[in-house]
């Protein structure tokens, strides 16, 4: 274990390099492993502030603290009204004085930059409106636990080119993975991502693609998909479901990947939308071992990250 993360904010995906990730991964994998007998985060505390709702993220970082000997405190969108009762800064200075490590899950992605050019303990992005990159992390150490590599994969996104995607975009341009991401004309990823993961994946070896072409996810090893909508654009849900209708993964789009293809799906799911039941419990998805990872993944970051 030679990388030294210690003191690290985890903010986008850009923040690590591929050979940190790999790391962070193999960590977790010899966690989920061995358990975490020597309690490496003994009498650590972890802050999670959450302006949206959550199951995974707040269950999964405050089970993992718990399991690696410390303590989790969940700060509910009333408890701290973040940016309304106080300034980001303020919250950002004091809790620093009581915790080791804070995680945020908010809207604008410039509240977990903030949080960060203000802490003095490290600060993780729990999911912004830009990127969602915990996922990323447990959705690779799904991929590796079925494929046994990263590098040389094709992992194909269908749905809107969101937060997720943004992420799973810069982490396989990272490790030297192709992603294929296809997305309804108009709710492609934004432009900058696509440039910087291209840029990135140039020097790994990683494809990048953006199309609106269903037939794009031709001989993908992992094939992904997220919520048409997501968490503050339920306004536009409706419109969007006839948007997006063909942009699912059922059996059609089974067909048209690798037979070996793993489904994805970072949930929650709208079964009958993004993806169809019958396709979710398929010996292809690794839905559930993925939800499972998030735990393992962040257990990982946080041996890492906190000193
Ligand atoms: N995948 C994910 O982040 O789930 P939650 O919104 O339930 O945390
Ligand atoms: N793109 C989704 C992910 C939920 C985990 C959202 O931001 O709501």
């Amino acid at each position: 274990m030679g990388l030294n993360l210690e003191g690290r904010h985890f903010l986008s995906m850009l923040d690590l390099s591929g050979e940190e990730i790999v790391e962070i991964l193999n960590r977790g994998l010899a966690g989920k492993r061995d358990g975490y007998p020597h309690r490496p985060m003994k009498d650590k505390t972890l802050a999670m502030i959450f302006q949206k709702p959550s199951l995974r993220t707040r269950v999964s970082f405050e089970s993992g603290m718990t399991r690696m000997g410390g303590h989790a405190i969940y700060l509910s969108p009333t408890d701290i009204s973040l940016g309304k009762r106080e300034t980001t800064e303020d919250i950002a200075l004091v809790l620093s004085r009581y915790v080791d490590v804070i995680m945020a899950r908010v809207f604008g992605h410039a509240i977990v930059e903030d949080l960060a050019k203000h802490a003095t303990v490290p600060v993780i992005n729990g999911l912004s409106d830009f990127e969602h990159p915990c996922q990323i992390l447990a959705d690779f150490l799904t991929i590796l636990e079925r494929k046994g590599r990263l590098d040389g994969l094709t992992t194909c996104y269908i749905g809107d080119g969101n937060n997720v995607a943004h992420s799973l975009m810069y982490g396989a341009a990272l490790v030297g993975m192709n992603m294929t991401v296809i997305t309804p004309e108009g709710y492609e990823p934004l432009a900058e991502v696509t440039q910087k993961a291209r840029e990135v994946g140039a020097t790994t070896g990683s494809r990048i693609t953006v199309t609106n072409d269903l037939s794009a996810a031709a001989g993908a090893d992992v094939l992904y998909t997220d919520v048409w909508a997501s968490m503050g654009q339920e306004a536009e849900a409706q419109a969007r479901k006839k948007i997006f209708e063909k942009y699912r993964i059922d059996g059609e789009t089974m067909r048209i990947a690798d037979a070996d293809a793993m489904i994805l799906h970072c949930l929650p799911a709208h079964y009958g939308d993004e993806i169809d039941y019958a396709t979710s419990r398929t010996t292809n998805s690794a839905i559930f071992d993925q939800a499972e990872n998030r735990m393992h993944a962040q257990n990982g970051l946080l041996a890492a990250i906190v000193g």
